[in-house]
């Protein structure tokens, strides 16, 4: 067995028993990657089966060869996650795409030229015996993006296989948006992380769905319905995922991001928030805020400003960093300062809603 496997089995061994981790290095590549020695080190570790961290414009991956069963089976053991939530598959180069479907859909074919390399990830039939089947379980679909940071290209464009990466956090906590998220919940479990700072778009990447009659959007994201539209025209997106109706249990399959005090989803009024802060001061309890820096009150016990509200690329690129900012608080309840539904709004608050349970705070 290689170095880097058999490191990880012996790290989760260890782990059980409460003992030594593996030690999990952090280099700092910064936007590119300008030493071939640490794409030498990335490409050794995936070559060989394991799995590293890496940035992309969305969030950090973590990422294994999607070609092998036992790389793609660390993931899922070092996120925690269900076995059967597929994983999207990553690409360096347009080429790939064709080898790992049964056909390109025009649509898709827009779409790759409108928005790749970047946030957009695009559900087509997936072509049988090319990726691991723990990659995509029980579909016949593979969701598949070539991701714009610099580093994450120019690891993808030194492989001869595609990437299966899902976000780089344990199961059920925010994505990681910094190199230090992923360390908080991967430390000791995985050998590398590549640290490119904080990630631009800092929401994952919009789904799309084109094998249906209509493209269907299936997770709103880092590129907007109404940019789709301008390439594809009229597009579908289901409306539990932009209202707050959120499915709850049994339909909710799988686990999502929830922060340990309940949060509720708050509209952006002043005078709305004072009323909750007080209410919550009432009953003898602390409250943490996320919100724009227009509604700043020194009234809350912690309050997380992340970006003006006419910046909504800056709202999405800091929510998950407050929101983990706030489950590192004492506060008994967060509130969470809500955004339009219009262009990255929709995935904001796709987010928000979720790590709310639909909860709102709607005052007297
Ligand atoms: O921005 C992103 O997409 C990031 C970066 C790392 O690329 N990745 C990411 O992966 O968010 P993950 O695993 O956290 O979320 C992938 C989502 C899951 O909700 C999964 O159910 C869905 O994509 N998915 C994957 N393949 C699919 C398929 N064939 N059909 C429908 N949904 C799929
Ligand atoms: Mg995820």
């Amino acid at each position: 067995m290689d170095k880097a496997l058999k490191i990880i089995h012996i790290s989760k061994r260890n782990q059980q028993e409460g003992e030594l981790e593996m030690n999990t290095t952090v280099v700092h590549v910064g936007n590119y990657v300008d030493k071939d020695e640490t794409y030498a080190q990335s490409v050794d570790i995936l070559s060989k089966g394991g799995i590293l961290a890496f940035p992309t414009e969305t969030v950090y991956g973590l990422a294994a060869d999607a070609t092998k069963e036992q790389a793609v089976a660390q993931i899922f053991e070092a996120k925690g996650r269900p076995s059967d939530n597929p994983l999207i598959v990553h690409v360096g180069r347009m080429e790939q795409v064709e080898a790992l479907v049964t056909d390109v859909p025009e649509t898709a074919r827009q779409l790759m030229d409108a928005f790749w390399p970047g946030p957009l990830t695009i559900v087509m039939r997936m072509r049988p015996n090319v990726l691991a089947n723990n990659v995509t379980p029980g579909l016949e679909t593979v969701g598949i993006r070539m991701p714009s940071h610099p580093v994450a290209l120019g690891l993808l464009r030194r492989l001869d296989f595609p990437l299966a990466a899902p976000s780089a956090n344990r199961s059920g906590k925010p994505s990681p948006t910094e190199a230090s998220h992923v360390l908080t919940d991967l430390k000791g479990i995985i050998p590398l992380i590549l640290d490119g700072g904080s990630t631009d778009v800092g929401l994952e990447s919009t789904i799309i769905d084109v094998t249906t009659e209509e493209p269907t959007i299936l997770r709103p994201g880092g590129v907007t319905k109404e940019q789709i539209e301008r390439v594809i025209g009229p597009v579908k997106a289901d409306a539990h995922l932009t209202s707050d109706q959120v499915p709850r249990a049994p339909g909710m399959k799988y686990m999502h991001y929830a922060p340990d005090a309940p949060l509720f989803v708050i509209e952006p009024d002043a005078a709305l928030l004072a009323e909750a802060v007080q209410e919550v001061h009432a009953k003898g309890q602390r409250v943490a805020i996320v919100g724009p820096e227009e509604l700043h009150t020194e009234a809350a016990d912690w309050y997380f400003s992340i970006g003006q509200m006419d910046q909504p690329e800056k709202l999405a690129a800091h929510l998950y960093r407050a929101l983990r900012q706030c489950d590192a608080t004492e506060a008994d309840v967060i509130l969470a300062v809500a955004m339009e539904l219009e262009g990255l709004g929709l995935a904001f608050m796709n987010r928000l809603n979720k790590a709310a349970d639909g909860k709102h705070y709607v005052g007297e």
